[in-house]
């Protein structure tokens, strides 16, 4: 660490103007009016999320409950903690999942990813996508040097969303994980570089 290397990302873009856009989705942070949503979303997908999210998600109820998470978010999002964004498919507006980038360490500078897909729209690609416009977004915006990834050796859909994205498996902790069963499993690290990220953007001419 060097005394002139920021603790926060010099300039984060505000949150209520940010909108990102892929081929089928449009990705934004969530505003109070999605309370209700978010809320009736929780709920719908409690059994589908439950392995994955936090408690405190667990125990959302009502739209105040997902208003006050919201607001959570907003402040996590100045402080640099957490940068959370739903996703939302073009044409029909419905609600498909979403994808955060958290435990930063701004001295790298690096951020970690992680996302969900609602029970129902899951295999067809959503989380890729929405994975990749947010790894824009965090190269290109946050200008961050890498990408973390952590998931479960047993969850092969999350596996193959970080190989599809790119990303390289670079460790496997053994036993780290315990499940809300008590089982105890693996855990994958991946990585993906903004140097690999750049040459997967732009390949260049392919060989004579
Ligand atoms: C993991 C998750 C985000 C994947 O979302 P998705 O929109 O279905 O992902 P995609 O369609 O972009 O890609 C999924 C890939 O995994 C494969 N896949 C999907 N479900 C699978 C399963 N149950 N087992 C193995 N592979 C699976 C798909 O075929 C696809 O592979 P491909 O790249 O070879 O075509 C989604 O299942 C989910 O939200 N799960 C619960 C939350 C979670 O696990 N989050 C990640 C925590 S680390």
């Amino acid at each position: 660490m060097t005394e002139s290397s920021p603790a926060t990302p010099t300039c984060l873009p505000d949150r209520n103007a940010l909108v990102l856009e892929s081929a089928r989705l449009l990705l934004r942070p969530y505003r109070p009016v999605d309370g209700r949503m978010y809320a009736a979303m929780h709920a719908e997908n409690r059994a589908h999320l439950r392995e994955f999210l936090p408690d405190v998600l667990g125990h959302m109820r009502t739209a105040e409950d997902a208003e006050a998470q919201i607001q959570r978010m907003d402040r996590q999002w100045r402080a640099g903690e957490a940068l959370i964004f739903g996703a939302w498919e073009r044409g029909s507006a419905s609600y498909v999942g979403e994808v955060y980038l958290a435990n930063a360490d701004w001295h790298v500078p690096s951020i970690e990813i992680g996302y969900f897909v609602v029970a129902g729209r899951t295999g067809q690609g959503f989380a890729s996508e929405a994975g990749g416009t947010v790894i824009r977004f965090a190269f290109e915006f946050l200008r961050v040097s890498r990408i973390d990834l952590q998931c479960t050796a047993d969850n092969q859909a999350s596996a193959r969303v970080a190989e599809r994205l790119g990303f390289l498996l670079e460790g496997r902790q053994r036993l780290r994980h315990r499940k809300r069963d008590s089982s105890v499993v693996d855990r994958l690290w991946y990585g993906l570089l903004r140097s690999e990220w750049e040459q997967a953007m732009n390949p260049g001419p392919a060989p004579a």
